[in-house]
């Protein structure tokens, strides 16, 4: 996105409210905006994007230059195992009505949202941009993980065929405020910082699902909303790129929820309840495509992050998404 001030640019922000939206807008109202751009951002009650005239009618309304396109059906790995289905059949058909009207009301640019966990599960690691349909996803996860691969096919075309500059982005696991903190549907992070909270009300250990050893990268919602702004404004790219901590940040579950407990003061036991299900035991992303383009970007240190989220779920306890 050239910076000519003339130049009036309207982005459209689809999963404006979930926790990437709102780091976008966080970051955006801290000093990320630029004079000639206007923000919106989008919730289902604008619109809901699985229907094709209500996605038409939103896009005809805003007529975005520039679009980040978020909005999916997400959920955790026990969300994905009950409804995969579901959750196939919704992300397809919001992605291509999204691509379809940004097309047709002649936006420029579409970053588009992909995510780690639909590389293939039989690989080998780190996992970069070029492997991402080299082998079929993990069995939990399959119907979300084709659906999000399919962008990528989309996006391809759309640059082929049409001309336009429509890309990807593949984030780690993401955490931040404004998260989904439900125990059953939510992601690792969110649900333990949940399960901390209830725990430290009735005195009781934390139990932690699966073993604990699973490796995660973990990156933090402001620090990948800076990454995303990056994306629509400067990497210009069809191909997917990884916004991803280095792999030397890569932790174990068992890391993270010692991390989390620290950040809320809990100071109970932590119990591994090794008859659930672990998921991918690691999925380590190689974030050096991001690391040519931008090699001095500093990412906010773990420890600091889940900090403020952490103070942010307790804060705004009433209101989060549990
Ligand atoms: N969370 C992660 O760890 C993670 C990791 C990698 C990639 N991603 C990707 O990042 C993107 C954003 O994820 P997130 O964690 O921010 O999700 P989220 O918090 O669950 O938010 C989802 C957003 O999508 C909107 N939405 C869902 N269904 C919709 C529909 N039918 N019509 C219109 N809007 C709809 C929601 O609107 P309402 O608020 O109105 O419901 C909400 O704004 C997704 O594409 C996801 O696949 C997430």
């Amino acid at each position: 996105m050239e910076n000519d001030s003339s130049t009036k640019h309207v982005v459209l922000v689809t999963g404006g409210t979930g926790l990437v939206g709102k780091g976008i807008k966080y970051v955006v109202e801290n000093g990320e905006k630029r004079e000639n751009e206007s923000w919106v951002f989008l919730s289902s009650k604008d619109a809901d994007l699985t229907d094709y005239e209500s996605t038409k009618a939103v896009f005809a309304k805003h007529k975005p230059t520039h679009v980040i396109h978020l909005a999916a059906k997400v959920g955790g790995l026990y969300g994905n195992l009950r409804a995969n289905l579901e959750f196939f059949r919704q992300n397809m058909t919001i992605n291509d009505n999204v691509l379809q009207n940004a097309y047709q009301n002649g936006a420029q640019k579409v970053v588009s949202c992909l995510s780690t966990c639909i590389f293939p599960d039989k690989t080998s690691y780190p996992i970069n941009e070029t492997m991402l349909h080299k082998g079929p996803p993990h069995d939990s996860n399959y119907g979300y993980s084709y659906a999000k691969r399919m962008i990528d096919v989309m996006n391809r075309g759309y640059s082929q065929d049409c001309d336009c500059k429509y890309t990807s982005v593949i984030p780690c696991n993401i955490f931040g405020p404004h998260d989904n903190y439900n125990i059953e549907d939510g992601h690792v992070l969110p649900g333990l910082m949940h399960k901390i909270y209830k725990a430290k009300l009735e005195g009781k250990p934390l139990t932690v699902w699966g073993t604990g050893k699973p490796l995660r990268q973990f990156i933090y919602s402001r620090d990948l909303a800076r990454l995303m702004i990056w994306t629509l404004r400067e990497y210009n790219e069809p191909e997917p790129i990884i916004l991803s901590v280095g792999e030397e940040d890569e932790i174990s579950i068992r890391n993270a929820a010692e991390k989390v407990a620290k950040a809320m003061n809990f100071t109970k036991e932590l119990i591994f309840d090794t008859e659930k299900a672990d998921g991918q035991y690691k999925k380590t992303a190689d974030n050096s495509k991001l690391r040519k383009y931008l090699p001095d970007f500093k990412f906010t240190p773990i420890d600091v992050a889940l900090k403020e989220t952490c103070d942010w779920f307790v804060d705004n306890y009433e209101i989060a998404r549990k």
